[in-house]
Protein backbone atom coordinates (compact mmCIF):
# COMPACT_ATOMS: atom_id res chain seq x y z
CA UNK A 1 0.00 0.00 0.00
CA UNK A 2 2.69 2.49 0.93
CA UNK A 3 4.52 1.86 -1.82
CA UNK A 4 2.09 1.97 -4.53
CA UNK A 5 1.39 6.08 -2.56
CA UNK A 6 5.10 6.76 -2.88
CA UNK A 7 5.38 5.42 -6.71
CA UNK A 8 2.45 7.93 -6.92
CA UNK A 9 4.34 10.39 -5.44
CA UNK A 10 6.81 9.83 -7.48
CA UNK A 11 5.28 9.76 -10.47
CA UNK A 12 3.56 13.00 -10.07
CA UNK A 13 6.67 14.56 -9.07
CA UNK A 14 8.12 13.17 -12.46
CA UNK A 15 5.16 14.36 -14.16
CA UNK A 16 5.73 17.79 -12.25
CA UNK A 17 9.62 18.22 -13.49
CA UNK A 18 8.62 16.80 -16.98
CA UNK A 19 5.71 19.70 -17.31
CA UNK A 20 8.26 22.12 -16.30
CA UNK A 21 10.76 20.81 -18.76
CA UNK A 22 8.40 20.88 -21.72
CA UNK A 23 7.11 23.97 -20.58
CA UNK A 24 10.59 25.81 -20.48
CA UNK A 25 11.56 24.36 -24.06
CA UNK A 26 8.34 24.92 -25.64
CA UNK A 27 8.90 28.70 -24.66
CA UNK A 28 12.30 28.67 -26.34
CA UNK A 29 11.69 27.18 -29.30
CA UNK A 30 7.96 29.68 -29.75
CA UNK A 31 10.85 32.77 -29.11
CA UNK A 32 13.00 31.44 -32.13
CA UNK A 33 10.69 30.07 -34.30
CA UNK A 34 8.53 33.45 -34.03
CA UNK A 35 10.56 34.59 -36.43
CA UNK A 36 10.65 31.84 -39.48
CA UNK A 37 6.97 30.43 -39.36
CA UNK A 38 6.16 28.48 -42.33
CA UNK A 39 2.64 27.36 -43.50
CA UNK A 40 2.70 24.56 -45.93
CA UNK A 41 -0.02 24.36 -48.40
CA UNK A 42 0.03 20.98 -50.05
CA UNK A 43 -1.57 20.49 -53.83
CA UNK A 44 -1.33 17.16 -54.98
CA UNK A 45 2.46 16.78 -55.30
CA UNK A 46 3.26 20.44 -54.95
CA UNK A 47 4.60 21.43 -52.02
CA UNK A 48 4.53 25.37 -51.16
CA UNK A 49 6.80 26.40 -47.92
CA UNK A 50 5.22 30.15 -47.00
CA UNK A 51 7.04 32.49 -44.43
CA UNK A 52 5.18 34.53 -42.64
CA UNK A 53 7.23 37.38 -44.32
CA UNK A 54 5.85 35.82 -47.71
CA UNK A 55 2.52 35.95 -46.94
CA UNK A 56 2.65 39.43 -45.16
CA UNK A 57 3.55 40.80 -48.82
CA UNK A 58 0.30 39.65 -50.27
CA UNK A 59 -1.56 40.70 -47.29
CA UNK A 60 -4.31 43.29 -47.36
CA UNK A 61 -5.91 45.04 -44.33
CA UNK A 62 -9.92 43.49 -43.44
CA UNK A 63 -12.15 43.79 -40.80
CA UNK A 64 -14.52 41.03 -39.54
CA UNK A 65 -17.15 41.90 -37.83
CA UNK A 66 -18.34 38.89 -35.63
CA UNK A 67 -15.29 36.81 -35.26
CA UNK A 68 -15.73 33.48 -34.62
CA UNK A 69 -12.66 32.08 -32.33
CA UNK A 70 -13.00 35.98 -30.44
CA UNK A 71 -16.61 36.55 -30.24
CA UNK A 72 -16.26 40.15 -31.66
CA UNK A 73 -15.04 42.52 -34.50
CA UNK A 74 -11.43 41.94 -35.35
CA UNK A 75 -8.53 43.47 -37.60
CA UNK A 76 -6.12 41.35 -39.70
CA UNK A 77 -3.56 41.70 -41.97
CA UNK A 78 -4.68 38.52 -44.56
CA UNK A 79 -4.19 37.33 -47.53
CA UNK A 80 -6.97 35.93 -49.99
CA UNK A 81 -7.37 32.16 -49.51
CA UNK A 82 -7.82 32.57 -53.57
CA UNK A 83 -4.19 33.77 -53.81
CA UNK A 84 -2.76 30.82 -52.12
CA UNK A 85 -4.76 28.17 -54.08
CA UNK A 86 -5.98 30.09 -57.24
CA UNK A 87 -8.11 26.97 -58.18
CA UNK A 88 -9.31 26.00 -55.20
CA UNK A 89 -13.09 25.37 -56.84
CA UNK A 90 -11.75 22.46 -58.84
CA UNK A 91 -10.75 20.34 -55.38
CA UNK A 92 -13.62 18.24 -53.58
CA UNK A 93 -12.04 18.64 -49.74
CA UNK A 94 -8.99 21.30 -48.26
CA UNK A 95 -7.63 19.91 -44.88
CA UNK A 96 -6.57 22.89 -42.76
CA UNK A 97 -4.42 21.15 -39.98
CA UNK A 98 -4.32 23.01 -36.70
CA UNK A 99 -1.27 22.70 -33.71
CA UNK A 100 -4.03 21.57 -31.57
CA UNK A 101 -5.28 18.16 -33.03
CA UNK A 102 -8.02 20.03 -34.81
CA UNK A 103 -8.66 19.09 -38.19
CA UNK A 104 -11.56 20.91 -40.93
CA UNK A 105 -11.96 19.70 -44.19
CA UNK A 106 -13.71 22.30 -45.81
CA UNK A 107 -15.33 21.71 -49.71
CA UNK A 108 -13.19 23.30 -52.40
CA UNK A 109 -16.82 24.65 -52.90
CA UNK A 110 -16.86 26.56 -49.49
CA UNK A 111 -13.64 28.01 -50.07
CA UNK A 112 -14.35 29.69 -53.39
CA UNK A 113 -17.95 30.28 -52.85
CA UNK A 114 -20.09 33.58 -51.35
CA UNK A 115 -18.27 33.41 -47.74
CA UNK A 116 -14.89 35.14 -48.74
CA UNK A 117 -12.22 33.10 -47.39
CA UNK A 118 -9.00 35.05 -46.08
CA UNK A 119 -5.86 33.50 -43.93
CA UNK A 120 -5.23 36.31 -41.27
CA UNK A 121 -1.38 36.40 -40.50
CA UNK A 122 -0.50 37.30 -36.72
CA UNK A 123 2.30 39.73 -36.84
CA UNK A 124 5.47 39.93 -34.77
CA UNK A 125 4.25 43.88 -33.78
CA UNK A 126 0.71 43.23 -33.55
CA UNK A 127 0.66 39.86 -31.68
CA UNK A 128 -3.05 38.73 -31.10
CA UNK A 129 -4.91 38.09 -27.84
CA UNK A 130 -5.62 34.41 -26.24
CA UNK A 131 -8.33 32.37 -27.52
CA UNK A 132 -10.26 32.20 -24.45
CA UNK A 133 -7.89 33.87 -21.30
CA UNK A 134 -10.44 32.36 -18.96
CA UNK A 135 -10.09 28.50 -20.15
CA UNK A 136 -6.65 27.40 -19.37
CA UNK A 137 -6.80 25.09 -22.25
CA UNK A 138 -6.92 27.83 -24.69
CA UNK A 139 -4.72 30.37 -23.21
CA UNK A 140 -2.72 30.12 -27.05
CA UNK A 141 -3.29 33.15 -29.07
CA UNK A 142 -5.45 32.23 -32.43
CA UNK A 143 -1.90 32.67 -34.56
CA UNK A 144 0.20 32.15 -36.46
CA UNK A 145 -2.09 31.19 -39.09
CA UNK A 146 -6.16 31.74 -38.92
CA UNK A 147 -8.64 31.15 -41.74
CA UNK A 148 -11.46 33.82 -41.55
CA UNK A 149 -14.50 34.94 -43.32
CA UNK A 150 -15.40 38.29 -44.30
CA UNK A 151 -18.96 37.33 -45.59
CA UNK A 152 -19.71 33.83 -43.87
CA UNK A 153 -23.75 33.67 -43.57
CA UNK A 154 -23.53 34.62 -47.34
CA UNK A 155 -21.54 31.44 -47.73
CA UNK A 156 -23.41 29.27 -45.16
CA UNK A 157 -20.13 29.07 -43.45
CA UNK A 158 -20.53 27.55 -39.68
CA UNK A 159 -17.81 28.16 -36.23
CA UNK A 160 -16.32 24.71 -37.16
CA UNK A 161 -14.89 26.34 -40.74
CA UNK A 162 -12.92 28.91 -38.88
CA UNK A 163 -9.94 26.82 -38.55
CA UNK A 164 -7.02 28.48 -35.95
CA UNK A 165 -3.41 28.02 -35.26
CA UNK A 166 -3.19 26.59 -38.29
CA UNK A 167 -0.13 24.85 -39.06
CA UNK A 168 -0.55 23.12 -42.30
CA UNK A 169 -3.19 22.91 -45.51
CA UNK A 170 -3.44 20.07 -47.84
CA UNK A 171 -5.79 18.94 -51.01
CA UNK A 172 -7.36 15.88 -49.66
CA UNK A 173 -10.04 13.71 -50.55
CA UNK A 174 -13.53 13.74 -48.59
CA UNK A 175 -13.20 12.26 -45.09
CA UNK A 176 -15.48 9.70 -46.00
CA UNK A 177 -13.73 8.46 -48.91
CA UNK A 178 -10.54 8.19 -46.59
CA UNK A 179 -12.45 6.77 -43.40
CA UNK A 180 -15.11 4.56 -44.65
CA UNK A 181 -16.00 3.80 -41.83
CA UNK A 182 -17.94 6.89 -41.31
CA UNK A 183 -20.29 5.84 -43.89
CA UNK A 184 -23.75 4.34 -43.03
CA UNK A 185 -24.94 1.07 -44.71
CA UNK A 186 -26.64 1.34 -47.42
CA UNK A 187 -28.83 -1.88 -46.44
CA UNK A 188 -31.86 -1.31 -44.45
CA UNK A 189 -31.88 -2.60 -40.69
CA UNK A 190 -34.48 -4.73 -39.69
CA UNK A 191 -36.02 -2.53 -36.42
CA UNK A 192 -34.35 0.83 -38.20
CA UNK A 193 -36.69 3.46 -38.89
CA UNK A 194 -34.01 5.79 -39.73
CA UNK A 195 -34.03 6.06 -43.60
CA UNK A 196 -30.51 5.91 -45.38
CA UNK A 197 -30.63 9.25 -46.50
CA UNK A 198 -31.55 11.24 -43.43
CA UNK A 199 -28.82 8.88 -41.83
CA UNK A 200 -26.20 10.11 -45.25
CA UNK A 201 -27.72 13.46 -44.71
CA UNK A 202 -26.68 13.11 -40.62
CA UNK A 203 -23.26 12.70 -42.04
CA UNK A 204 -22.80 15.64 -43.81
CA UNK A 205 -23.98 17.48 -40.70
CA UNK A 206 -21.11 15.66 -38.32
CA UNK A 207 -18.63 15.79 -41.44
CA UNK A 208 -19.02 19.83 -41.03
CA UNK A 209 -19.63 20.05 -37.39
CA UNK A 210 -18.05 17.16 -35.39
CA UNK A 211 -15.40 15.55 -37.38
CA UNK A 212 -13.56 18.57 -36.58
CA UNK A 213 -12.73 17.19 -33.64
CA UNK A 214 -14.23 13.52 -33.15
CA UNK A 215 -13.83 10.33 -34.78
CA UNK A 216 -16.34 7.59 -35.85
CA UNK A 217 -15.78 3.90 -35.79
CA UNK A 218 -12.03 5.09 -35.28
CA UNK A 219 -11.90 6.83 -38.50
CA UNK A 220 -11.31 10.65 -38.53
CA UNK A 221 -8.03 12.99 -38.94
CA UNK A 222 -9.16 14.76 -35.44
CA UNK A 223 -7.96 13.79 -31.95
CA UNK A 224 -9.98 16.92 -29.33
CA UNK A 225 -12.82 14.78 -28.93
CA UNK A 226 -13.59 11.36 -27.84
CA UNK A 227 -14.56 8.58 -30.44
CA UNK A 228 -18.68 8.70 -31.06
CA UNK A 229 -19.20 4.91 -31.60
CA UNK A 230 -16.04 3.40 -29.71
CA UNK A 231 -16.54 1.78 -27.55
CA UNK A 232 -20.04 3.17 -27.27
CA UNK A 233 -22.18 5.61 -28.99
CA UNK A 234 -23.59 8.54 -27.01
CA UNK A 235 -27.00 7.35 -28.40
CA UNK A 236 -26.53 4.32 -26.05
CA UNK A 237 -25.23 5.62 -22.96
CA UNK A 238 -27.14 9.17 -22.87
CA UNK A 239 -30.84 10.09 -22.89
CA UNK A 240 -32.15 11.58 -26.28
CA UNK A 241 -33.43 15.02 -24.82
CA UNK A 242 -29.61 15.51 -22.64
CA UNK A 243 -28.13 14.34 -26.15
CA UNK A 244 -29.54 17.14 -27.94
CA UNK A 245 -29.31 19.80 -25.11
CA UNK A 246 -25.12 18.74 -25.16
CA UNK A 247 -25.03 19.63 -28.90
CA UNK A 248 -27.06 22.84 -28.31
CA UNK A 249 -24.87 23.88 -25.56
CA UNK A 250 -22.89 21.07 -23.29
CA UNK A 251 -22.17 23.55 -20.41
CA UNK A 252 -26.12 23.07 -19.71
CA UNK A 253 -25.39 19.17 -19.50
CA UNK A 254 -22.31 19.62 -17.41
CA UNK A 255 -19.72 22.17 -17.13
CA UNK A 256 -15.83 22.29 -16.17
CA UNK A 257 -13.50 25.45 -16.80
CA UNK A 258 -11.07 22.99 -19.89
CA UNK A 259 -14.53 21.84 -21.23
CA UNK A 260 -13.48 22.42 -25.24
CA UNK A 261 -16.83 21.65 -26.91
CA UNK A 262 -18.66 24.27 -27.99
CA UNK A 263 -22.40 24.53 -28.47
CA UNK A 264 -24.55 24.54 -31.47
CA UNK A 265 -27.29 26.96 -32.13
CA UNK A 266 -30.08 27.01 -34.28
CA UNK A 267 -28.55 29.08 -37.06
CA UNK A 268 -25.14 26.99 -37.07
CA UNK A 269 -27.28 23.56 -36.77
CA UNK A 270 -31.31 23.72 -37.51
CA UNK A 271 -33.95 21.47 -36.08
CA UNK A 272 -33.77 19.39 -39.03
CA UNK A 273 -29.73 19.30 -39.18
CA UNK A 274 -30.37 18.00 -35.51
CA UNK A 275 -32.47 15.54 -36.28
CA UNK A 276 -30.77 14.20 -39.16
CA UNK A 277 -26.98 14.05 -37.15
CA UNK A 278 -28.84 12.31 -33.94
CA UNK A 279 -29.95 9.74 -36.89
CA UNK A 280 -26.83 9.20 -37.95
CA UNK A 281 -25.44 8.82 -34.23
CA UNK A 282 -28.13 5.83 -33.80
CA UNK A 283 -27.35 4.48 -37.35
CA UNK A 284 -23.93 4.14 -36.55
CA UNK A 285 -24.15 2.10 -33.28
CA UNK A 286 -25.54 -0.36 -35.37
CA UNK A 287 -22.59 -0.56 -37.75
CA UNK A 288 -20.05 -0.76 -34.83
CA UNK A 289 -16.82 -1.80 -35.68
CA UNK A 290 -14.85 -3.97 -33.30
CA UNK A 291 -11.52 -3.39 -33.09
C1 LIG B 1 -13.81 21.97 -30.86
C2 LIG B 1 -13.92 20.54 -30.69
C3 LIG B 1 -15.27 19.86 -30.66
C4 LIG B 1 -16.29 19.97 -31.57
C5 LIG B 1 -16.37 20.89 -32.76
C6 LIG B 1 -17.31 19.03 -31.14
N1 LIG B 1 -16.91 18.39 -30.02
FE1 LIG B 1 -17.98 17.03 -28.96
N2 LIG B 1 -16.55 17.01 -27.54
C7 LIG B 1 -15.33 17.63 -27.62
C8 LIG B 1 -14.57 17.35 -26.42
C9 LIG B 1 -13.16 17.84 -26.13
C10 LIG B 1 -15.39 16.56 -25.60
C11 LIG B 1 -15.07 16.06 -24.20
C12 LIG B 1 -15.74 17.00 -23.23
C13 LIG B 1 -15.27 18.44 -23.37
O1 LIG B 1 -14.07 18.72 -23.26
O2 LIG B 1 -16.14 19.30 -23.60
C14 LIG B 1 -16.64 16.36 -26.35
C15 LIG B 1 -17.71 15.61 -25.88
C16 LIG B 1 -18.77 15.22 -26.67
C17 LIG B 1 -19.80 14.30 -26.26
C18 LIG B 1 -19.89 13.61 -24.92
C19 LIG B 1 -19.17 12.32 -25.02
C20 LIG B 1 -18.94 11.71 -23.70
O3 LIG B 1 -18.93 10.49 -23.65
O4 LIG B 1 -18.77 12.40 -22.72
C21 LIG B 1 -20.67 14.14 -27.30
C22 LIG B 1 -21.89 13.27 -27.37
C23 LIG B 1 -20.18 14.99 -28.36
N3 LIG B 1 -19.04 15.62 -27.94
C24 LIG B 1 -20.76 15.10 -29.60
C25 LIG B 1 -20.41 16.08 -30.53
C26 LIG B 1 -21.17 16.34 -31.74
C27 LIG B 1 -22.38 15.57 -32.20
C28 LIG B 1 -20.54 17.39 -32.36
C29 LIG B 1 -20.94 18.08 -33.63
C30 LIG B 1 -22.24 18.67 -33.68
C31 LIG B 1 -19.38 17.77 -31.54
N4 LIG B 1 -19.35 16.94 -30.46
C32 LIG B 1 -18.50 18.80 -31.84
C33 LIG B 1 -14.88 18.42 -28.64
C34 LIG B 1 -15.67 18.86 -29.69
Amino acid sequence: MENRYLSLKLWRLRLGLGALLTFSLVGISMVSQAQEVVLEIKTGAQVAQWSREKLLTEAVDITILKDSAYQRTMQYRAVPFAKLMPNVGQYGSVQFVALDGFVANITGHDLAGAGQPYLAVETLEQAWPAVKPDNPAKTASAGPFYLVWLTPAAGKITNEQWPYQVAKISVELPLQQRHPQIIPAAESLPKSRISYEQAMRGMQVYIKNCAVCHTMNGGGDAAIGPDLNLPFNPTEYLQEPFLRQLIRQPGAVRSWKQSLMPGFDEQTISKQELNDLVAYLKRMASQRKYR
